[in-house]
């Protein structure tokens, strides 16, 4: 904690620069949430499928659509297992992770070894992609098939892998009204997608929603 600004009384203050690396992630990871989860599906040079939870993603980009993930420093080994299957093959599949799978999302969570098909540890159901030779999670309302954009290295132990959006497998029956799919209308909550929060094991739902009517300018009022 240092330097207190003025005005920001109530406030507790932290200089990153002067954090250890362990507690900048405990606070960063603890007030920006909720974070989506991206549930990646990879294949090892061998062919060989491995899926792994990842909340320090989004889409980044519509235009090219892109979604970055950053992957952390395996411990253990040269790299996850994702980073290094996302290297050597390009491609990747992001699952959205709905409240049903969220116990089997955190099973694909463990450190098996290399080679160890977590989708099989969790009994998932696998279906087939269109553009990537990578299976997808059935279950999941939302596949998205992504090829490598480019791999970021800030310096840090994290890498930031960008991909592309190449094709979306969305569940038909989230879709709402007359003409939903043609018209795009999703409604969220038949996705019932999970999110992250704090902790070690904080999840939120995605069903508490409220709405606000984007305002045009000049401002009604002022
Ligand atoms: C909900 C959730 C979110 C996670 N988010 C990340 C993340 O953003 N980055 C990361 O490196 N690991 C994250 N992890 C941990 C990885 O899923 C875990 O290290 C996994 O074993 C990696 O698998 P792999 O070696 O098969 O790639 C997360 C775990 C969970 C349960």
């Amino acid at each position: 904690m240092s330097n207190r600004v003025d005005g920001d009384e109530g406030f507790a203050h932290f200089d990153l620069a002067a954090m250890a690396k362990a507690d900048q992630y405990k606070l960063l990871a603890s007030v920006i949430l909720p974070r989506p989860i991206a549930w990646v599906v990879s294949r090892d040079a061998e062919g060989r499928v491995n899926a792994a939870p990842f909340s320090f993603f989004n889409i980044v980009s519509s235009d090219p659509p892109l979604v970055a993930i950053s992957i952390s420093a395996a411990p253990d080994r040269e790299s996850k297992d994702t980073l290094g299957n996302i290297r050597a093959r390009r491609q990747f599949v992001v699952n959205m992770v709905p409240e049903e799978l969220a116990e089997a999302m955190n099973v694909t969570a463990t450190n098996a070894p290399v080679g160890v098909d977590e989708t099989q540890l969790a009994g998932l159901e696998l279906a087939g992609c269109a553009m990537v030779d990578i299976p997808r999670i059935a279950r999941s309302p939302v596949a998205l098939e992504c090829e490598l954009f480019e791999v970021l290295e800030p310096g840090g132990a994290s890498t930031i892998v960008l991909g592309r959006i190449v094709y979306a497998h969305v569940r038909e029956n989230v879709f709402t009204g007359p003409d939903g799919v043609a018209r795009l209308h999703v409604d969220p909550a038949q996705m019932r997608l999970i999110g992250r929060m704090h902790g070690g094991g904080g999840y939120c739902t995605t069903r508490d929603v409220f709405t606000i009517e984007r305002k045009g300018w000049p401002l009604e009022g002022k």
